[in-house]
This record gives C-alpha cells, sequence and structure tokens, in this order.
C-alpha cells in the first residue's frame, strides 16, 4: 500500500487500532474497478475459444428507461462484450440480464423460453428489499446476483473510494448554509420524517424536492454545495444499502453526510470513518443539533471532515452503461462456474 501517507493518520486519528481497521477497510471493500488491473483469465479451452465477445441480452431497459449501451473497452479497460437490448437474440445470449423491478413480482415476465444450457441468468437490483420484495417465484432461476450487497457475485455498488495516486490539497467550496436535505418520497410514519421532526426543533434544516424548494437537475449538485451537511436519510434500513444519497447529493456537492442508515460499522466498509457524521453517535437528535452548531462555529474541526480526500476520491454513482459492463467482466472472469442461486428471497432481505 505504497499509495497511502501515513503521516496523514498521526493527526487523523490518534488510536493505532482505529488506523488498522481504517486500512483493512480501505483494501477490502472499495469496489475500485478503475485501478483493478485487467483479471488474468485461466486458460481452458472453452475460454480460449469465446472470451472475448460474450452477448448480454437486457432483459428490459432498467425501470423502462432506454439508456447508452457503451464500450467495456473504454468503461473498464476489459474486452468489449455485445450488449443487446433485442430479444431475438435469447437463444445466442450467453448471459440475460434481468432487473428485478421490471418484473413487477409477475412470473410471466421472466424469459419463458427454454434456457440454452451454458446461459446465465443474471439477477440484477439496486433497490432495497423493503422498497421492492422479492417473491419466492425468483428461487432457482438465477446464476448470478449483482446488487449493492457486498456479497453479490457482481458486487455493484452505488459509489466507492478510489486511492489516489498522490496526495492532493483539498479546497473546500465556500460555505453560506448549513443542513439541507432533498426528499421526494415523504413518508411522515419513516424513521427518517420523524428524525427529522425532532432535529428541526433544534436546528434550521432546508428541504428540498416535490413541494418544497425546487432543486432543479442542472443546480443540485452547485445548490447542495453550500451547505455544510447533506441529511443522506436512507428510505430503509439494510446491510451495504448506502446509496446516492451519500455519493452524490453529499460526496459531489462536498456536504458532510449525516446518515441515517445501516450502523457504523458497515458505512466504515465503505466509506472513511471521519467522512460522515452518524445519528447514532449521539443519544437523541438534541444532540446531533448540538454537535452541528459546534462544527458550524469551529471550522479548524468541521475541516477535518474534508482530510480523507488528499488521499481518497468518491467515484460514482455511475450510468447504467458502466454497471452491464461490471456484468461483461464477471462473465469473463468466471466462464467455468456453473452455479445456481437457489433461495434467493430469503437472502436479499
Ligand atoms: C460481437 O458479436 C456481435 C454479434 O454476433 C457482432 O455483431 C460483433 O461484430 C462482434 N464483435 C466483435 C468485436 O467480434
Ligand atoms: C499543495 O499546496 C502546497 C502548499 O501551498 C504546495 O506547495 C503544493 O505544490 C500543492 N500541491 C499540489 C498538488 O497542488
Ligand atoms: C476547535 O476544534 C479543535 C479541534 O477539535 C480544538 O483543538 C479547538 O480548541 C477548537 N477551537 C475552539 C475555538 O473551540
Ligand atoms: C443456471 O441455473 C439454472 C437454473 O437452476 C441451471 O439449470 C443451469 O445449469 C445454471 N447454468 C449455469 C451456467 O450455471
Amino acid at each position: 500500500m505504497k499509495a497511502f501517507d501515513f503521516t496523514y493518520f498521526s493527526f487523523s486519528v490518534g488510536i493505532s487500532g482505529i488506523v488498522f481497521i481504517y486500512i483493512r477497510s480501505v483494501n477490502l471493500d472499495l469496489g475500485v474497478p478503475i485501478l483493478q488491473p485487467p483479471q488474468p483469465l485461466r486458460s481452458s479451452p472453452l475460454i480460449e475459444k469465446t472470451i472475448s465477445n460474450f452477448t448480454i441480452l437486457l432483459w428490459t431497459w432498467p425501470f423502462g428507461v432506454c439508456s447508452h449501451i457503451e464500450k467495456c473497452s473504454r468503461l473498464l479497460g476489459i474486452p468489449d462484450c455485445h450488449i443487446t437490448i433485442e430479444r431475438s437474440w435469447y437463444s445466442k445470449a450467453d448471459a440475460v440480464l434481468i432487473h428485478h423491478f421490471d418484473l413487477y413480482g409477475n412470473p410471466k415476465r421472466l424469459p419463458q423460453e427454454p434456457r440454452p444450457l451454458s446461459q446465465r441468468w443474471i439477477w440484477f437490483n439496486l433497490e432495497s428489499p423493503t422498497s421492492h420484495s422479492v417473491q419466492s417465484f425468483l428461487d432457482n432461476r438465477f446464476n448470478l446476483t449483482m446488487t449493492y450487497r457486498r456479497d453479490s457475485d457482481i458486487y455493484t455498488p452505488y459509489g466507492w473510494m478510489e486511492v489516489l495516486p498522490q496526495k492532493q490539497n483539498v479546497t473546500i467550496p465556500p460555505k453560506s448554509k448549513l443542513v439541507a436535505w432533498a426528499v421526494s418520497n415523504w413518508k411522515p410514519d419513516s424513521r427518517r420524517v420523524k428524525y427529522y421532526e425532532e432535529l428541526k426543533k433544534y436546528l434550521q434544516v432546508d428541504i428540498y424536492g416535490r413541494h418544497r424548494l425546487p432543486l432543479p437537475q442542472d443546480q443540485h449538485l452547485s445548490t447542495l454545495s453550500h451547505y455544510k451537511f447533506y441529511l443522506a436519510f436512507e428510505n430503509s434500513i439494510h446491510e451495504d444499502y448506502i446509496t446516492e444519497k451519500v455519493w452524490r447529493n453529499a460526496f459531489q456537492s462536498w456536504a458532510v453526510p449525516v446518515v441515517l442508515g445501516p450502523p457504523r460499522e458497515n458505512y466504515e466498509r465503505h466509506i472513511p470513518p471521519d467522512s460522515f457524521i452518524h445519528i447514532d453517535d449521539f443519544p437523541s437528535a438534541q444532540g446531533l443539533a448540538n454537535f452541528l452548531h459546534e462544527l458550524d462555529r469551529n471550522t479548524t474541526r468541521y475541516e477535518s471532515y474534508f482530510r480523507w480526500r488528499s488521499w481518497l476520491k468518491p467515484n460514482g454513482p455511475t450510468p447504467w452503461a458502466f454497471k452491464f459492463c461490471k456484468a461483461c467482466q464477471a462473465l469473463q472472469a468466471s466462464l467455468v462456474q456453473y452455479q445456481t442461486i437457489p433461495d434467493l428471497s430469503k437472502w436479499f432481505k
């Protein structure tokens, strides 16, 4: 790990135990496709015949919205796959990428024709099990999982940290406001809205979204970047379910994420411990509010939430094309494995 600047740690975290956890987590769990050297390929007669140009059939466009397909050689530096939305390729496709949401819980929306012998079905889902449940008709049908969970066959997180080749200077954009939250799905009974109702007694929170302050797409990041903090409150709590609320709304706009989601330990497998504030760090919303006010007054302390940026760069969310290419990469790396996922509905809870 030559890329690490160990002097960083001397002023960031005092306890060496924490330092090692930090390094280990950075080592283990960053998706880092950009840093990954091309996978060495196992030699097998089968591989030599078909390594290049796997055909991946997109069973639907994710959420029914047509998107771009790009060359995987360009996106990931790997041999290209033939990625298509034309169902006439079904009988020749090496893999069928099936986006969970677009099944609408209906088994008839799965491919109905017999499956060619070596064809893989890939179960693709980036939503949480709470928002889109997984029924048992999906058991024993898929060969590979592709989700935000680290234990997926094809791990497709919303974002990941890239280690910079050399230390860089960090310039925080000017901040004139305190806390923002952009929310489209306002459910009064949800944990996050209840928490907000409590928090707002002690702290001004600017709310963007439907029926609230306007947040046009093209001004999304520039608007949020005026804020010191962003409430990255997930709609449901699941391991590894850390979404664009952190990666885009907070990190891309340089607002410090205040997270409500899985436990701190789980976040620390994805992002540095000093890059975010967890609501569980405080006994109450009032405690959190006091802490944010304190950081607001103390610039040195506030800026300590950006030190990690001198050697890490947040990446993502990525376009769909990038995710399709992760499937391509996985096919190229695991040609000889046969497997079936028996209990998808139990696994994805
Ligand atoms: C890959 O396969 C598709 C479909 O057979 C074909 O149209 C395309 O030209 C092939 N590309 C390469 C680089 O062989
Ligand atoms: C970072 O800032 C220091 C001090 O201002 C300067 O000497 C150095 O060249 C800067 N490094 C980069 C990569 O900009
Ligand atoms: C600001 O925070 C730093 C680091 O925690 C601390 O050393 C310093 O005393 C604080 N400054 C003030 C004015 O409270
Ligand atoms: C994929 O799963 C199906 C359904 O269980 C199974 O019949 C098939 O052999 C598996 N194929 C591969 C390539 O693993």
